[in-house]
């Protein structure tokens, strides 16, 4: 049985986070979004405030807080700008999850902590330019060298790319043996033969870093292979599950930012001799809107209540990535709507949403690749 109700710490996590996107995001997202330019500031002062390791124990240099905060905070911060949410999403759930999870003492120490206290971002290497949503199709291949590895190979569309400091990669380390030979590592940023491409010039989430990384016989010691060997493909389809949650949030967010600036525009524009939040045709929108954002909230919240209470989530986190990703771009499509031919203009700030909705449909999983999943689960009973 479901049941989750918001408590002091929650409302005290949307306080911060709301604060934090309205003063320290919101001057420059704008700006950032035609330029590109990665928000390194904006990121430190998050780190600072525990929002890189949030769901991390204080153990580890994390905040310790639970999966409904994660996705409040989350909300909060993509609502104003999603750029910064992906950045905050790969760090918090896909690398600092997969170390605290897996990780040995020594890797928590080394790489855990710093990550999860914010004083460096890592990121989650996982898709190829022939593995995208087929990811056990890995070509990274890692071969023993002595008490090291030697990773060769191409990764594609890897967020925080440039930026991050610490890098989970997927590579085949026996070939025979198909996605059951597949592991984890740990690569540092400055290994040598480590190299990254240049940073993707995209339709939305301009400001984050998304790029190709190079791996050319780096040098990896096999103290750096994350869980047991053979087990890569597991772990990374176990980080995914719960990045679905974080994304989905990130979509929340974004809708809900379309939807409220849709809201207060229908309330000031006049038509027809009256504000056209009066008008039944902008009515019928805003109700629409405002019901599929609330259905994309509950469905994120149960996944993630579900996730602190300790039981599978796979299907539930799916199901929360594929409606709010839906309901965002839907949502950001009617907010241009609502705002008629000013909508279609770059100065009236709507059309970012339907730029930076439409990447969550695609990253972690595909719309499609999350039918598979909730498919899959519902059949296995
Ligand atoms: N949770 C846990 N385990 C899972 C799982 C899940 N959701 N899905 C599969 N597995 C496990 C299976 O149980 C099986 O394990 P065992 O045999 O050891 O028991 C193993 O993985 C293989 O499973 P399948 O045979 O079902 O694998 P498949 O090849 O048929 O496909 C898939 C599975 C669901 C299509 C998967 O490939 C997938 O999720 N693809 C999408 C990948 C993806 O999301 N990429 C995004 C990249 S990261 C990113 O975008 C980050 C970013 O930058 C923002």
């Amino acid at each position: 049985m479901l049941s989750f109700q918001f408590s002091e710490i929650h409302e005290e996590v949307r306080r911060t986070a709301r604060s934090f996107a309205n003063d320290k995001v919101k001057p420059t997202a704008v700006e950032r979004d035609k330029t590109g330019e990665f928000p390194h500031e904006i990121i430190k002062e998050l780190g600072e405030l525990g929002f890189l390791g949030m769901m991390v124990s204080p153990e580890w240099g994390g905040s310790g807080f639970d999966a409904v905060s994660y996705v409040i905070a989350m909300e909060e911060i993509s609502k104003v700008d999603a750029s910064v949410g992906v950045v905050m999403s790969v760090n918090n759930s896909l690398v600092c999850w997969a170390l605290e999870k897996y990780g040995t003492d020594a890797q928590k120490e080394k790489y855990l902590r710093p990550l999860a206290s914010g004083q460096v971002i890592g990121a989650f290497c996982l898709s190829e330019p022939e593995a995208g949503s087929d990811a056990t199709s890995q070509h990274t291949v890692a071969v023993r060298d002595g008490d090291d590895w030697l990773i060769t190979g191409t990764k594609n569309w890897i967020t925080n790319g440039t930026t991050s400091t610490y890098y989970l990669v997927l590579a085949q380390t026996d070939r025979d043996k198909g996605y059951k030979g597949i592991s984890c590592f740990i690569v540092e940023k400055g290994m040598p033969g480590f190299t990254q491409g240049i940073k993707e010039d995209k339709l939305g989430i301009r400001s984050s870093d998304t790029c190709s990384l190079g791996f050319d016989n780096v040098r990896v010691p096999a103290s750096n292979m994350l869980g047991e060997p053979g087990r890569g493909f597991n772990i990374a389809m176990e980080i995914l599950n719960g990045g679905r949650i974080g994304i989905a949030a990130q979509a929340l967010g974004i809708a809900q930012g379309a939807f409220e600036a849709a809201l207060a525009y229908s309330k000031e524009r006049k038509a027809f001799g009256k504000p056209i939040a009066e008008l039944q045709a902008i009515q019928f929108k805003l109700a629409e809107m405002s019901v599929k954002i609330e259905a994309a909230r509950l469905l994120t919240l149960k996944a993630a209540t579900m996730k602190d209470n300790h039981e599978r989530f796979v299907r539930e986190a799916a199901e929360a990535k594929l409606f709010a990703s839906k309901t965002a771009v839907e949502v950001a499509l009617e907010a241009i709507q609502v705002h008629g031919g000013y909508g279609y203009v770059r100065e009236y700030l709507v059309e970012r949403f339907l730029r930076d909705a439409k990447i969550t449909e695609i990253y972690e999983g595909t719309s499609e690749i999350q039918h598979i999943v909730i498919a899959r689960e519902l059949i296995r009973g």
